[in-house]
């Protein structure tokens, strides 16, 4: 007989967050639609805001499960944007190891976005620490690197050289 208390909410709890996100994808899609495929540039104040928390084992370890509780969903687990949802959206989530994307942003501008959010993309300032999303840019900065380490741009290397 409790069988079905133990399922039946799960069930409820997994449907309403399926509908949960695509309403809110569907609305701010709606909403969202003019400005959204403009460059997302951060003011330059922003921009110039220095990191505070050091890049160290500790806080990348912290940035790593915060980026796989709350951003892989749309990000992927590499951060090349490709997570279940970011496919199912209809404005593509950032590809954190996209090396033109990444050289474009400082950490502060990187910051300002996790914490005001556009589109799509929520706005995570009333839901993570100021120390958490510096955690997250750490760990963000960490992905494009680890991609690039990965996949050494050869050719380029070659052209240098001579
Ligand atoms: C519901 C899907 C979704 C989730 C969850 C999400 N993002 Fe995003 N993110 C996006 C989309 C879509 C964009 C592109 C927005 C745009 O350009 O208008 C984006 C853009 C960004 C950018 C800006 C990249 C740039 O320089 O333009 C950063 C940084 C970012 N996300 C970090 C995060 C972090 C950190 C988390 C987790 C705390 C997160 N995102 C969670 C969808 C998501």
């Amino acid at each position: 007989m409790t069988q079905w208390r133990k399922v039946s909410p799960q069930w409820v709890v997994g449907a309403f967050g399926i509908l949960a996100v695509l309403a809110s994808s569907a609305f701010v899609v709606h909403v969202a639609a003019a400005d959204d495929d403009k460059p997302w540039v951060a003011p330059e104040e922003a921009r110039q805001v220095k990191n505070p928390i050091p890049v160290n084992p500790e806080s990348l370890a912290a940035g790593t499960q915060l980026f796989h509780e709350n951003c892989a969903p749309c990000h992927g687990d590499t951060g090349k944007g490709d997570g279940d949802t970011g496919k199912i959206i209809k404005k593509k989530p950032a590809n954190f190891t996209d090396e033109k994307l990444m050289s474009l942003e400082t950490d502060g501008s990187l910051f300002w976005k996790i914490g005001e959010g556009r589109g799509p993309m929520p706005s995570w300032k009333d839901e993570l620490s100021d120390k958490e999303r510096w955690q997250l840019v750490n760990y963000i900065r960490k992905l494009g690197k680890d991609a690039a380490a990965a996949n050494p741009p050869a050719s380029k290397d070659k052209d240098e050289k001579h």
